[in-house]
């Protein structure tokens, strides 16, 4: 496994993988891999002849007063478990590197990231676009694997793929959580142990949703109504936002049908969790 850090050292990789007719999969990350990631990792493999993961902590997608400084970094670990995930190469650049002296080009998708995680954490998305685009040229994937945890980022990546024609595959995955049912994220590190027993209250507030639906309660305000509820009750909680939207216009619905998803943002002391799913089971 070879770890790059420079975008001509990547580029002059992918080059010559591509003249060699190998199909490059990727998955980009932010580092301190858990067994999310290693998830997203195993669909790369088998989806490509070799794989590609970054690790990049993205200034321009955290706001002012955001743990950029904070966020947990460790490379020596995560390039081990890369190596038993069969990763082929790291691109783990500095800021520097990806934005050197006189940038000043963004990509910014309207619409879809002007809400939920948007509205709350201004120029988020405008940092996660123009970081997943210079990636795609960067690494130049065949196919790119995110996680469904990150529900918008993922609709907004879908969007702007589509939208300025990146020759890319976009592939979303199942959200994978602790046997308790805490969806993993890089953040719960941060979470003391009692908030991280408050925060259970996430996906057993998703499981309750479906319940309601399942017996035949389609009202949205009814739903949020119980979940905020029962999240309020968590003496550490503290609201970001609880809607129910499209899976894909991420508009909010009234009434819940087959393609809503609830999606959630809470704050558990300082840090943010945000967590989702359909609210009907689907056929496959
Ligand atoms: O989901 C993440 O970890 C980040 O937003 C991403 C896609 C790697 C861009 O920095």
């Amino acid at each position: 496994m070879e770890i790059l850090q420079t975008v001509q050292e990547m580029q002059s990789w992918s080059r010559a993988a591509r003249q060699d007719g190998r199909r490059i999969s990727f998955v980009p990350t932010m580092g301190f891999l858990h067994q999310g990631h290693l998830s997203l990792l195993q669909e790369g493999r088998k989806r490509g002849d070799l794989l590609a993961l970054s690790i990049f902590v993205n200034p321009t997608q955290f706001g002012q007063g955001e743990d950029f400084e904070d966020y947990p970094r460790d490379l020596q670990h995560d390039s081990e478990l890369a190596a038993t995930a069969g990763v082929d190469v790291i691109f783990a650049p500095s800021a520097a590197e990806m934005y050197p002296k006189g940038y000043a080009s963004y990509v910014q998708v309207e619409g879809l990231t002007e809400t939920l995680c948007g509205a709350s954490r201004p120029g988020h998305f405008r940092g996660v676009c123009t970081v997943v685009s210079k990636l795609f040229n960067i690494i130049q994937p065949h196919v790119a694997i995110f996680g469904n945890k990150d529900f918008q980022q993922l609709a907004v990546i879908r969007r702007m793929t589509a939208d300025l024609n990146l020759p890319v595959d976009i592939v979303g995955m199942p959200i994978f959580r602790e046997t308790d049912g805490l969806a993993m994220s890089s953040r719960n590190v941060y979470l003391t142990a009692e908030q991280r027993r408050q925060a259970l209250v996430l996906s057993a507030g998703l499981a309750e949703a479906r319940q309601l639906v399942a017996a035949g309660e389609s009202a949205s305000a009814v739903i949020l109504a119980d979940l905020s509820q029962r999240i309020i009750a968590q003496p550490e909680a503290r609201i970001d936002y609880l809607k129910i939207c499209h899976q894909y216009s991420l508009a909010e619905q009234e009434q819940v049908d087959g393609d809503s998803v609830l999606l959630m943002a809470v704050y558990f002391g300082s840090t943010r969790l945000i967590d989702n799913g359909f609210l009907v089971p689907s056929d496959d």
